[in-house]
């Protein structure tokens, strides 16, 4: 990395911003102890100068690494040129964005958003709307089924279907109208299903539940129960999407179209929120003017990212890299079980790491981890989830592979 220091007399340490940061903000996070303040590729560096690779990656929103060029080019070109306009008019870069997003995943109309979280409510309203106007489920009765153990955001309505207590506890009174089945299990989504039922939303793989993958032949079988039943199914591949399994789309390993696709993370290049919902027009069709939006949502600064992001899918290359380093990542770990890790789920550049709790628990092996200089998340209290942009180099890889034996020896 090469770059002018903008250190001045009156820069912070890390310790110093890292008490600030306690002080001055909401505590909903508990970060840690890195203060990132420049990054590059698979690289960031904190305000010492510390090198960490991130094998985090924002959670799969910075796939195609951080700051990748042509992503950086398209977001500045753009910044000279318009950045927001709302909905209230056009804009000349959205129709592009949305018609480049729609080929890639084979869906005909984009809703575009920000957040995750907001593509989620958006499919929710739609797969309501759908429920009403074409199902003709009776007014106020719709229901959406979810899966336990889920992960799909934060808001109000998303809490209402969690089953996370963290997530959950204190946040009451909750949305009505979704019911919970257990996931991989498609005995129990057929019996939740009656007439009322517009949708079925599920992840294709969890992530923040553990990377849990499910069996061979779920996905396929949720679309042709969706299907057989008159139930829309929509994919949340907000963290799976945008070629982090090996495929632009997880319902691809499957062959499977949802109905309504989530996309998010990734789609903003992890310069900008960037969300969409995707839909063929009978489903999103049912929206009209006023019904739904977002002063940000489809601003043209987010479409020309959007847009740089799709062009570098179409390519086929960063999905074809989570394939065969996704292969190094699965030999890696394998050689690790017996020696610290009890288990582990890998999809391309994906997986979810049980550690042995005798070694230490996830926040321990994450910290021990960054002190080696390696970024990585834990998540449910003994896994530790390795997501690194698809651009890593198969040598940092290894690097990191070894750094993780190292704190697990
Ligand atoms: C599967 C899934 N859905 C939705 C979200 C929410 O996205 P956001 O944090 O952008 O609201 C996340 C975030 O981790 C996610 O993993």
């Amino acid at each position: 990395m090469t770059h002018t220091t903008l250190a001045g007399p009156a820069a912070r340490t890390s310790a110093e911003l890292i008490r600030a940061d306690e002080a001055a903000l909401a505590h909903n996070y508990h970060p840690l102890p890195v203060v990132v303040s420049r990054a590059e590729g698979a690289w960031v560096e904190d305000v010492e100068g510390r090198r960490y690779l991130d094998m985090l990656a924002g959670y799969s929103a910075l796939n195609f690494g951080h700051r990748h060029p042509a992503l950086i080019d398209a977001a500045r070109r753009q910044l000279d040129e318009v950045t927001l306009t709302s909905r209230a008019f056009h804009n000349d870069r959205l129709a592009g964005f949305a018609e480049s997003l729609s080929a890639l995943v084979g869906l005909e109309m984009v809703l575009p958003m920000n957040t995750g979280a907001e593509a989620v409510e958006s499919a929710v309203k739609v797969a309501r709307k759908w429920a009403y106007e074409v199902k003709g489920v009776a007014p106020g009765r719709a229901t959406v089924i979810v899966a336990a153990g889920n992960f799909h955001g934060r808001t109000t309505t998303i809490v209402s279907f969690s089953d996370d207590e963290t997530a959950r506890g204190g946040f009451g009174p909750f949305t009505p109208g979704f019911r919970i089945v257990p996931y991989d299990d498609l005995a129990a989504l057929e019996v939740a299903i009656d007439e009322t039922t517009a949708a079925v939303l599920i992840e294709p793989i969890q992530g923040e539940a553990g990377v849990l993958i499910p069996s061979d032949g779920y996905l396929a079988g949720v679309r042709e129960l969706t299907r057989r039943t008159g139930v829309l199914f929509i994919a949340d591949e907000i963290q799976s999407g945008l070629g982090r399994t090996g495929t632009t789309l997880a319902v691809q390993h499957e062959n499977v179209l949802p109905d309504m696709l989530l996309l998010g993370k990734a789609l903003g290049g992890g310069i900008v929120p960037v969300s969409a919902v995707v839909a063929d027009r009978d489903v999103l069709g049912v929206l009209r003017p006023g019904e739904h939006g977002s002063t940000f949502g489809g601003n043209p600064l987010a479409a020309a990212v959007g847009s740089a992001v799709v062009a570098l899918l179409e390519t086929g290359e960063f999905q074809r890299r989570a394939v065969e380093l996704g292969a190094v990542l699965d030999s890696g770990l394998a050689a690790l079980v017996g020696r610290g890790v009890t288990g582990y789920r890998q999809r391309g550049l994906w997986a979810g790491v049980d550690v042995d709790p005798a070694v230490g628990t996830g926040r321990q092996i994450s910290e021990r981890l960054a002190r080696e200089g390696v970024l990585v998340k834990d998540t449910h209290g003994s896994t530790i989830r390795l997501a690194p942009p698809l651009t890593i180099t198969e040598e940092e890889l290894t690097t990191a592979l070894g750094a993780l034996a190292g704190v697990l020896g």
